[in-house]
């Protein structure tokens, strides 16, 4: 059976304080409930450690933001897998919509940062998605099925079992405009097909396809109930204990 996911992208929110509250307000409301989903926080590296420190102790599970493609050295600013596999890191977001924009990663960039990951054991949350202009060319299928393919299908079947899909329709990012559950479910229904394709219908059946892009707490039930929709990737509301600990109790 496919895990239920519901994960926080932070992004470049929060100053040390402010994240230390947020994780602890998880971290006691994860005590309380029974979820019928994995909660995944992605906080900024700087934070990474000191919210492990909390996953030890609990359900709570942690990912980074980013790793380098690069396996060591004269990199400046840049963080490892080596590295985040040090501080026991589970998961790492690759491939997100901002990373792609403003940092000009590309496919085949993304392509290495998976391949570093899975050196190290760590699971990649590969992002992908369609800018508006291109769903309204009705082109959102092909870009999606070229960022699987030079990112992903490299992948033997084991190395692609331990990937978590998330899609998130750029234009639905931070913007309050989410995709439909129906779209949603139909590019899931997609991508799902393609795995299929690419390697076999178990590996498909398997793997946890997220939605990301305006998801909250009142759109959140009807997207997850979606066949092929197995949680969610949440930005904003991930910076609120309440509305993010809502999202993970919205599978029926
Ligand atoms: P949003 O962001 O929920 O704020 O739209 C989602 C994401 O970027 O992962």
């Amino acid at each position: 059976m496919r895990k239920n996911i519901v994960a926080g992208n932070w992004k470049m929110n929060k100053t040390f304080s402010e994240a230390e509250e947020l994780t602890d307000q998880i971290f006691l409301s994860l005590e309380e409930k029974s979820l019928k989903c994995d909660v995944i926080i992605c906080p900024p590296a700087l934070y990474l450690e000191m919210t492990s420190d909390y996953a030890e102790e609990s359900r709570l599970k942690v990912g980074a933001q980013n790793v380098s493609e690069h396996e060591k050295g004269a990199y400046t600013g840049e963080i490892s897998a080596a590295m985040l596999a040090s501080i026991d890191m589970e998961y790492c977001i690759v491939g997100h919509s901002e990373r792609r924009k403003y940092f000009h990663e590309t496919n085949d960039q993304l392509a290495q940062k998976v391949n570093r990951l899975l050196d190290y054991g760590i699971k990649p949350i590969f992002c992908v998605g369609e800018v508006l202009e291109e769903r309204e060319k009705n082109i959102h299928f092909d870009i999606v099925k070229k960022q699987l393919e030079e990112s992903l299908f490299h992948l033997n079947k084991d190395e692609f079992s331990n990937v978590v899909l998330a899609y998130e329709p750029v234009w639905a990012i931070g913007t309050g405009k989410t995709a439909s559950p129906e779209q949603a479910q139909e590019m899931h229904a997609y991508i799902r097909k393609m795995i299929a394709e690419k390697y076999d219908a178990n590996t498909a059946d398997e793997v946890s396809i997220l939605y990301g892009g305006s998801c909250n707490p009142g759109n959140a039930k009807t997207l997850f109930s979606q066949n092929d929709v197995d949680g969610g990737l949440i930005g904003g509301a991930s910076l609120k204990a309440d509305d993010f600990m809502a999202i993970a109790e919205s599978f029926e």
